[in-house]
């Protein structure tokens, strides 16, 4: 469940009206529900039962400093793709002690880095890796925590260029090898064996393929418990979240009314179905949930430009583009598209909804139906919390857009939009052209 409603005729977030959030601080601008946040994470850490859960909110899916603040308040932890996202972390003011660090490509001043913050352990990607590691860790004089990510191959039946559990995919160390890896890791003087991790893919609806990794990998945690005395499992993220009506997905969305077997993937749903299986394994389970627990809490407000009626076709352009957002041109990924003031008694208009980008693929909807809008009105791009902003780039010149933290009532822009200056601050002239 979300907090973005219409009130009257315009669309809030929680108690605050976008419509004055776009004129205050201009479009596009990524909006954000705290308190949607703090739902997510509430029922994700809640999910399982029993069972000794740790949160490691993974930081790439929104990066945010209010984000993560907001996070760490609430007691998460943190998953990390860079030593820059451990240290976005820091800046924010929350600890790491207790989160991980993942990639295929840590380099040894990340891996030096994140020894002398302290975190809680690696999850290795390759052999090598291990040794380097070992190498950087015994230079500090310290000993490196990790676990393996292991590659389950398990197919998540998900969009091709977000899945990673499978044999084709560059991530973790293939289960048949898993064993002889630990034991290469057990031999390193400066390594301490903790866990075990495998993450496969992201947007995953249903929660066969999550039961499938545990039952590939369960026996292989007892057996590393045994031997090496590991204490946890980290299974880690990709709980899909409901793209399409997001608006409608409140408390009585339409999926809701759908046989049980054929509703999208809640966190209740995966912690009650995963929860025996890890049990079995008597270890503390680590979740590394990204898009679930922000992509619902964020909407990405844009004004329109232009009503362009084409040859069969109308093209409603707007000020926001794939470089601002672009999980459409990417991953040809749907996000609702609704107006901030509602009105009924105006006609609907079928439009392609498309950027100012001189690319083809910037385009947010192809023939979609919304209600007629013309220049100056503002648009909200739904479920844009996850993976927008932090994808977002400078193409075109385009500037980084804004970012707004609402919390009740409340509302602070927490990411000023980028000034040209800001831009070609870093560029120069060579003195050769001079
Ligand atoms: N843990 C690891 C090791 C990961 O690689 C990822 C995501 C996560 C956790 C979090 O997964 P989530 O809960 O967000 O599904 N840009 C793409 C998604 C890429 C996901 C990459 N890894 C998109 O916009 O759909």
């Amino acid at each position: 469940m979300h907090h973005f409603r219409y009130a009257g005729q315009n669309l809030h977030c929680e108690s605050v009206d976008l419509a004055e959030v776009a004129r205050l601080y201009g479009t596009p601008t990524y909006v954000y529900s705290a308190t949607t946040i703090e739902d997510n994470y509430t029922r994700i850490a809640g999910s399982m039962k029993g069972l000794d859960v740790r949160v490691c909110y993974a930081v790439k899916a929104n990066s945010n400093l209010a984000v993560l603040r907001h996070l760490g308040n609430l007691g998460s932890s943190f998953e990390f793709a860079s030593a820059g996202e451990m240290r976005r972390v820091l800046a924010a003011g929350a600890g790491v002690r207790e989160s991980v660090f993942a990639g295929v490509g840590k380099t040894e001043t990340e891996i030096r880095l994140a020894l002398e913050a302290g975190i809680f352990a690696f999850h290795v990607e390759s052999e090598p890796e291990l040794a380097r590691i070992n190498h950087v860790a015994g230079k500090l004089g310290v000993k490196a925590s990790i676990s393996i990510r292991v590659n389950p191959d398990v197919d998540a039946h998900t969009h091709a260029k977000i899945t990673t559990g499978t044999s084709a995919n560059k991530f973790g160390i293939p289960l048949k090898h898993a064993s002889a890896a630990y034991e290469a890791a057990s031999k390193y003087p400066n390594i301490t064996i903790k866990g075990i991790q495998s993450h496969i893919g992201s947007q995953i609806t249903e929660v066969g393929p999550f039961e499938e990794t545990l039952e590939k990998l369960g026996p292989l945690a007892l057996e590393l418990k045994e031997r090496y005395g590991i204490t946890y499992i980290s299974i880690g993220g990709g709980i899909g979240v409901v793209y399409k009506d997001a608006l409608a997905s409140g408390p009585y969305s339409w999926w809701e009314t759908l046989p049980e077997a054929k509703r999208p993937l809640t966190p209740e749903v995966y912690g009650a179905t995963l929860a025996p299986a890890l049990s079995g394994l008597g270890l503390k389970v680590l979740l590394e949930p990204g898009r679930s627990m922000v992509a619902n809490a964020g909407v990405l407000l844009s004004r329109v430009e232009y009503l362009k009626r084409g040859q069969g076709k109308n093209f409603l352009i707007v000020d926001a583009a794939m470089n601002d957002l672009v999980r459409p041109a990417m991953y040809d990924s749907f996000h609702e598209i609704v107006p901030l003031r509602r009105d009924t008694t105006r006609r609907a208009l079928v439009a392609d909804i498309v950027g100012p980008i001189c690319e083809s693929t910037d385009c947010f909807a192809k023939d979609r139906q919304i209600q007629e809008v013309g220049e100056g009105e503002y648009l909200a791009l739904m479920s844009a919390g996850a993976y927008g902003h932090v994808m977002a780039s400078r193409y075109n010149t385009r500037p980084i857009p804004a970012e707004v933290l609402v919390k009740g009532s409340a509302f602070e822009l927490v990411t000023a939009r980028e000034t040209f200056e800001e831009q070609i601050s870093n560029e120069k002239i060579p003195a050769f052209l001079k």
